[in-house]
């Protein structure tokens, strides 16, 4: 796709730790002919990040280095120049709506890595239509939280529809294995500052499974017993003992605004649950007690001043030697909307720390839209949509980066 914009993508925040991981994987990976910037509000930090880029691969044409301060004015500027911006400010809800603003009033495609649901929410209020009806394609939630669920989903869903012939009624699907070195300063201050944000009871009216559809839920959707609502734990078949997840409430909103977005893929009934896998039923009720303890705690001011004092700052994280053993596993399995409800098993992998991951991730999501732009309009729509929307294009990136999709269905 020819355009007259000066560059193909600006990586807004490259100086913070997940930033440094998606500049490293544009040097690494994109072609060398990429026009490019990063943008930041240091100069001094961004021209030694630049430098590093540098070290990395002499090779390739630098990016041009942008300062950026996040007001209206320097922001439409910045997102006039460029077909994407692959945005890593965060907390996104304290900085990050006027740059979903300038993208979507100037047709500017976007991606970003916030998990923070109200905040999706709130964008999507304010922003959608705008950007839909100026030709944007707009995916927040690009990183660990929820691209790999929402990817997979779209997957199975996809098997579901080639080889049975059916919409999907369910998918079930568990964190089989997450090791990571643990969260960044970034994430934490995220994590504490929503509370600062919105009480918990907002928190919770913006985080119910559907809150982020474009349509009503489907009927009939089986509730949770007493028990599993309050010990969390259950077994699920083709699953084994699963509990709360921790990111089940992010990833499930977006899968779900991925099934609305393209209900002639996924179905009119679709519905989709994520849990956590444990070795007992006992480990299952201590760790959702203890999620639901923490969130509660979460919400006292003095609880969160301290926490604040024991975490890393903001900009850092853990240390990349300690990430290299880190590694994710999601399982899943589709159940087909047919009268035999064949299913399908998935198995989402990468080995490898998870920020480096989400810069990656957010890396290919943003070259799938610069190459195949007018395809993923049409399937998506346009407007804040989902990874999901980008479709086989995007398994397709990720399996050359080492992240593998598999899915085969149950032949019983
Ligand atoms: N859900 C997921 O899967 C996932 C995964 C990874 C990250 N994230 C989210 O991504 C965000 C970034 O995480 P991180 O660990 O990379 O955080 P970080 O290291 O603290 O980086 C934050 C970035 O934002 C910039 N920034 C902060 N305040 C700014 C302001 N007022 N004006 C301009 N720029 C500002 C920083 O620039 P300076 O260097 O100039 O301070 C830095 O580039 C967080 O919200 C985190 O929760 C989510």
């Amino acid at each position: 796709m020819t355009s007259n914009r000066q560059y193909d993508l600006v990586l807004l925040g490259p100086t913070g730790y997940t930033g440094q991981f998606c500049a490293e994987h544009i040097v690494q990976n994109y072609p060398t002919d990429l026009k490019w910037a990063i943008a930041g509000r240091s100069i001094q930090k961004i021209e030694t990040i630049a430098k590093e880029l540098k070290a990395l691969n002499p090779d390739r044409i630098d990016p041009d280095v942008l300062v950026v301060q996040l007001n209206p004015t320097e922001l439409n500027e910045l997102a006039q120049k460029t077909r994407l911006v692959i945005n890593c400010v965060g907390p996104y809800h304290l900085y990050s709506t006027p740059v979903v603003e300038a993208c979507a009033v100037n047709g500017t495609h976007y991606v970003d890595a916030t998990g923070e649901t109200p905040w999706i929410k709130l964008i999507i209020e304010k922003y959608h239509e705008t950007a839909k009806a100026n030709g944007a394609i707009m995916i927040p939630s690009t990183g660990v939280e929820s691209a790999p669920a929402d990817i997979l989903a779209w997957a199975l869903v996809k098997r579901v529809r080639e080889d049975l012939s059916s919409p999907t009624r369910q998918i079930n699907s568990t964190i089989k294995e997450m090791k990571s070195s643990g969260p960044s300063g970034g994430t934490l201050n995220t994590v504490l500052s929503i509370f600062d944000w919105l009480p918990l009871s907002e928190i919770s009216k913006s985080m119910t499974p559907f809150s982020l559809s474009v349509s009503p839920p489907p009927t009939n959707i089986p509730r949770e017993s007493i028990l599993e609502k309050l010990l969390g734990v259950r077994a699920i078949r083709d699953l084994g003992t699963v509990t709360t997840s921790p990111s089940a409430i992010a990833d499930i909103t977006i899968v779900h605004r991925s099934s609305s977005l393209m209900p002639e893929l996924y179905g009119q009934q679709f519905f989709f649950r994520q849990f956590l896998s444990v070795r007992n039923a006992m480990i299952g009720v201590a760790l959702h007690i203890a999620f639901v303890v923490g969130i509660s705690l979460l919400a006292l001011p003095p609880v969160r001043w301290l926490a604040r004092k024991f975490v890393f700052a903001p900009g850092t994280g853990p240390r990349r030697e300690d990430s290299t053993n880190d590694r994710l596993e999601y399982h899943a399995v589709a159940t087909a909307d047919n009268a035999d409800a064949q299913r399908v098993f998935g198995k989402i992998t990468y080995g490898g720390g998870m920020y480096l991951f989400t810069g990656l991730l957010l890396a290919e999501a943003a070259r799938v839209i610069l190459d195949e732009e007018e395809k993923i309009k049409k399937v998506s729509r346009g407007g804040i949509v989902t990874p999901a929307t980008l479709g086989q294009d995007f398994v397709d990136r990720l399996e050359k980066v080492g992240c593998n999709i598999e899915t085969k269905v149950f032949k019983y």
